[in-house]
This record gives structure tokens, sequence and C-alpha cells, in this order.
């Protein structure tokens, strides 16, 4: 039963904990003088006057709460529980820092462009998780990702924050030929650990937002770096959401890379956004199996006993689980009162001898009571008490169980993994991209989406989630959608992949994902056939709006005549539709869409009428037109601004949707 607190709020409190749901990594832990209670001027929690003893306390980090509400580093060393190293206030201003990017589709390399619900987006996940941010605030249910391990030969993405960094790459000539920052982090650069840990950070940070309140990251990770990232994730997510860590037994045999001993396993480190609900697994074919007793109204059950087994299972323990149990030896039926019928008594007695206690208190005992039944042992002339498990029932729907804390099967391994690229893409040599098995990605997907949620992976590697989402979809008909991101990291030369004619990762991923969705369709074309094995590409890019956009003060008086359109020549209207999308924050980037031709101008239709979007210029744009659109009544509306001959038609225009469809937000570009 709750205590009543008898006394005022702690404001304090409280504002603390309103500020921990907006930024969870300013919350940190400072010691203060013990607090005099100022009515009965007594110190409180019980320590004493002369003690020099401090209560640790939560409290605001003022320094990074600063920073997170500053577009320029804030300096500040203050004494704190909190993890540090050199770049963190960078990698926080990289974090929050706006970007002029967009992303533009590629219908070519796209599956079924139009309908698709599912996204690949091509570039640095830095900068799509920023594109996504309005999106799909909120709107994520689970976030895997398989960063790379820092294992000292790992590239990582250096991101532009840092002048030492620019300075080292111009010196060394790291740069990519795209002018990509592709840094080799060997365990010889001073910042070995830094780098990795700034990397992670602004990515984590940015896709945190992203999850749902009931939403849950998951993350691979190996001994490496599994003590920093727990450190990270705690201050992203914050401690109390951490969930659990995992080890992941991916090769039985063990790896030979080390002189200790041979690793067999890896991590994953789960993480809630706020309070996530684990669906559990289904049962096994061998344990549904178990439930082989059948009630009178066709119930399927097993009897479970009622004598507690494993940690604090005795009478000392757990004294009031401690009381007996009356029989009546005919119907078997049990009470709690001893009387003619209730004849037989029964007591918790452990196999040695020593006193037991049962799974439930009396009360809840009584209440179940007709689940419950005394069952003579075999070959004794003792009595067990035992209690029926339902499998499926229509109350409780399917019987689903725990996983357990340590993964191990061949659907984990990595050769399974491996295995499942190198059938689908014969010419690549698997190891290269280091895939994950799609059992391991499957089983997370089962625990933690409903049929219709929205997955992400932004480090896709060979898209190994991409392929479990599907499967899973196969498997159940769901609608699971996903995004996955990736980097077009160049192939080596050297390798399997690059001869085999894939430049790039993401080149090796998209392929992955045809096939694997090809072969599952076929194989479930029977009880999936609208399996949705599509995915619209999308490739992050500088923004479509020309410079003057951005920066009209840099741009010279003189040279504003002829800049009348603001933007960029070789952008399609498809390209401006999809930065449309973007900047309404609307979900609707990976809705349906329809083209159509109005009074001969070309409108995208996006999720019907969600969104009508016209991109026609040069005054193009007639009263005519705009009526046979308005009679759609579309949600929003947009046009080209230079698609009106002047502002007179602008306005007209405006007039008729008032009148004919006023609930249409109506914008231009
Ligand atoms: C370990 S692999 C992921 C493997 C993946 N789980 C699979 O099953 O194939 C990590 C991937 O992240 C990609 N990557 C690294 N930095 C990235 C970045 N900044 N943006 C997007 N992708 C990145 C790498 O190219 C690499 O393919």
């Amino acid at each position: 039963m709750d205590k009543l607190k008898m006394h005022s709020p702690d404001f304090v409190e409280e504002n603390i904990a309103r500020l921990a749901e907006l930024f969870p990594n300013c919350v940190t832990e400072v010691k203060s003088q013990p607090r005099m209670n100022t009515n009965t001027h007594e110190l409180d929690q019980n320590i004493s006057e002369n003690s020099c003893e401090f209560v640790v306390k939560k409290a605001i980090d003022f320094d990074l709460l600063r920073q997170e509400l500053s577009t320029s580093i804030v300096e500040g060393p203050q004494e704190r529980y909190h993890l540090n190293w050199p770049g963190k206030r960078e990698a926080l201003l990289t974090a929050n820092a706006p970007i002029a990017k967009t992303l533009r589709p590629c219908r070519e390399e796209s599956v079924d462009f139009d309908t698709t619900e599912n996204l690949f987006i091509e570039g640095d996940n830095l900068d799509a998780l920023k594109l996504l941010q309005e999106t799909y605030l909120g709107k994520v249910k689970m976030i895997y990702i398989d960063p790379p391990y820092n294992t000292g030969k790992d590239f990582i993405y250096a991101d532009n924050f840092s002048e030492t960094t620019e300075e080292y790459l111009l010196e060394s000539g790291q740069n990519d030929e795209k002018g990509n920052r592709l840094i080799a982090n060997t365990d010889s650069n001073g910042r070995f650990h830094s780098d990795w840990l700034s990397m992670m950070y602004s990515r984590l940070k940015l896709a945190r937002n992203l999850l749902k309140n009931d939403g849950v990251i998951f993350i691979s990770i190996d001994d490496g770096e599994v003590s920093s990232l727990r450190k990270l994730c705690d201050e992203v997510f914050g401690m109390n959401s951490f969930l659990g860590l995992i080890p992941v037994i991916n090769n039985m045999k063990g790896r030979n890379d080390k002189d200790f001993h041979a690793q067999v396993h890896e991590y994953i480190i789960a993480y809630e956004k706020e309070c996530f609900v684990s669906n559990g697994l289904m049962l096994s074919a061998e344990k549904r199996a178990e439930y082989n007793q059948i009630t009178s109204d066709g119930k399927k059950f097993q009897w479970r006993d009622l004598r507690k087994r494993g940690g604090a299972d005795t009478r000392r323990e757990r004294p009031n689980l401690y009381y007996p149990i009356y029989v009546n030896p005919d119907t078997r039926d049990v009470s709690l009162k001893n009387d003619d019928s209730f004849s037989l008594e029964v007591l918790p007695v452990k196999s040695n001898g020593e006193d037991g206690c049962w799974r439930w208190g009396r009360d809840t005992l009584q209440n179940r009571i007709a689940i419950v039944q005394g069952r003579p042992v075999r070959g004794k002339e003792s009595w067990n008490i035992s209690y029926q498990v339902f499998l499926d029932t229509p109350e409780s729907g399917e019987k689903r169980e725990k996983p357990k804390s340590v993964w191990m099967g061949s659907e984990f391994s990595t050769d399974s993994g491996t295995k499942a690229v190198n059938s689908l893409l014969p010419g690549v040599n698997a190891k290269e991209v280091a895939p994950k098995a799609v059992g391991q990605i499957r089983r997370m997907a089962e625990m933690a989406l409903s049929k219709s949620d929205i997955v992400l992976d932004f480090f896709a590697g060979s898209a190994t989630t991409a392929h479990a989402v599907m499967q899973l979809n196969a498997e159940d008909n769901g609608k699971r959608k996903f995004i996955m991101v990736q980097l077009p990291e160049a192939c080596d030369e050297k390798t399997e992949a690059f001869k085999a004619g894939y430049k790039t990762i993401a080149e090796i991923s998209k392929e992955r994902i045809r096939r694997a969705g090809k072969k599952i369709k076929e194989e479930n074309a029977i009880t999936a056939p609208d399996l949705d094995i599509g995915f619209r590409v999308l490739k992050v890019d500088s923004s479509n709006m020309a410079d003057i956009y951005y920066t009209p003060d840099a741009i010279e008086q003189d040279l504003l005549t002829g800049l009348s359109n603001n933007i960029k020549d070789d952008r399609s209207s498809e390209d401006l539709l999809f930065q449309v999308i973007l900047d309404w924050g609307s979900d609707l980037i990976s809705k349906p869409i329809k083209q159509e031709t109005i009074a001969g101008l070309e409108v995208f239709f996006v999720e019907n009428n969600q969104l009508a979007a016209c991109f026609a210029k040069n005054g193009q744009i007639t009263e005519n037109f705009c009526k046979e659109l308005a009679e759609r009544q579309p949600l929003r509306v947009v046009f080209r601004d230079s698609g009106f001959k002047d502002d007179s038609v602008k306005i007209n225009v405006e007039q008729i949707f008032k009148l004919m469809s006023p609930h249409t937000d109506l914008k231009t570009i």
C-alpha cells in the first residue's frame, strides 16, 4: 500500500522529473550537504549533525542543458557523475545543428516506388536522422543498429564539427573522392574511443526522438565498447530505461583472435524510451505440445506445481507463503478450510524434507481456487497441489513466453547470417559486410513490434533488418514497415563484392532486399499474397533550393536579377515533392503516390488527397485548374511560386480554395 507523503510536494524534484522527460541526458547525480528541515530544524535522512557524509541526489547538469539550448559550444567543468570525453560538447552541437539537405527519390533503384511503405535512405545516417526528425518524431517502435564496433580496423564517419579533425583529414588526404570524411579509426589514434563515442552520441540522441514512448532500441556491440556504450545509453535514454544486456552466442566454436579466450559471444544492449512492453515470444512446437491436457470446454492446459521452486522458496524466507491447503480426496478440489470433505492437509515440503512455500498467498489462492487441484503423488502416500496453466484462451490470447537473458542457437549464429547473404548474392563474400543472423533480428522484431509498426536500422549494412521484417510479415501476414539507412561506403577494389559489380555497400543492401523480398514472396505466395517487398530509395543530397534561399544576405543585389527561380535547375518535380513532404513534417514520405493530369498540368497526390502538389512554372497555373483541384478537397496543397503569372492570380487562387475547400492548407515554394 502506498504511504501518504504528509508533506507538501518537492517542486525541485518535480521540475527535475519534467526536464528529464525532455532531456534525460541532463539529469545527473551530485553530492550536496545534508539539508536542514526548516520546521523541525533536523537534518534530513537521519544524518547526524557532525557527520561529514554527503547526500548524493539527482540534479540538472546545467552545462549540458545550456548546451542543448545553445548554438555554440558552452564551456564549464563541474564535479558530477557523468561520462565525458574530449569532443562531447561538439557532438551535441553536431546533433542539434540544422542542415540544408534533402532526400531525393530514386525511382530506378526502388521497387514498387508508388505503393511501398518501406524506405531505403542512402547517405550519412546523421543527415538522415536529422531529415526524419519531424516526419517520424515519436513514430518508430523499434530501432535496431549494428554500428562499427570500433575494433581498431573500422572506418568511421568523422562529423564536421571539429577543426582539428578537418585539419587532420586535409593533411592526411583521407577524404574520399566525394569529399566524405570516412576515416580509419585505428587504436593508435589518440582519440580512438572519443571519436567513436562522439559519432554514436549525436546519432543516438537524434534516434531517441524518433522512438514512440513505448518504443525500444537494440544495439549490437562486442567487448570493446560495451561498457562505454552502456554508459552512453544511460545518459541518452536515462538509466531507468535500461532493459537488458543480452549475450548472444554467435560462434559456438569460438574465434581465434584473442590470447585470453576463444570468444563465442557478443552483446545486444536494450533500452526503452519510456514504457516498452515486450510481446514475448511465440512458444515453440515442442513447448506447445507440453499443453497436453484438455478441459471439458476444449481448452488446452498443463498442470504446474503450486510449490515454489528456484530462489526464495523456503518457509524461512517467505513465511506468509507457508500454510496448509486442504484437499477433498474424492473430488480433488481444494480449500483453505479444514472440514469433513476437505480432510486431507497438504503442506509445501521440499524434496530434502525442508519446509518450502507456495507460489501464491492465501488471497490469490482463494481467487483462483477453481483452477487448483490436489494430485496424488504416484507410488507414494503423499499429495501435491497443482494449478492449470492454459495454452491459448480467448481472454488472454495466444500463450507467449519471455526470452531468456542469453540468446543461443543456430538461428543467431554469424554463420547463418553469412550463409543468408551468400545464397542471395553469390558473387559477394558475405564476410566482407559482416551480416547479422536474420533469426536474431527477427526475434527482436517479434518481441517489439505489433503487425503494423515501423522499424528503423540506421547502420543497415547488407539490410538484414529489412530481410527479417519481410520474413516475419510473411509468417503472420503483418504489415510492419522498415526504414534502412546506409552510407554509400565504397567497396574496396580488392573485395569480391567490387569484382561482382557492387561499387558501394548501399548497392549490396538494395540488391539483397530485392532478392530476399522476391524469394520470400515466392515462398509465401498463397499465405501472404499482399506482402510489401518494395522499398522507396531516397538519397541524401544538398537542398533543392538555390543558395539564395538560405543565405539571401550573402547575395549581392545586382546578382538578384535572373534569380527569381529559387529552385536548383537540376531538380525534378519529384525531388520537390519529397522536400515538401519533409518540410511539412508529415509521415507522407512512405505513403502511396499517384500522378494525374488536371487541366493539362501534372499533379502528385500523396495518400489519396492528403497532399496535392503541382510544380508547374512560368505562370501556367490557371484559375480553372485550381477550381478542378479544389473540387477534390485535398488536405494540403503546394504550388511553385513561379507557377503564378502574378500576385493577382495567386490571390484569386487563395479565394477559390477558401470558398470551395476551406479546410485545405495552402502553401508555395
Ligand atoms: C556492421 S555493419 C552492419 C551490418 C548489418 N547489421 C548487416 O546485417 O548486414 C555497419 C554498417 O554501417 C555503415 N555505416 C557506418 N557509418 C555510417 C554512417 N555514418 N551512416 C550510415 N551508415 C554507416 C557501414 O557502411 C556498415 O555497412
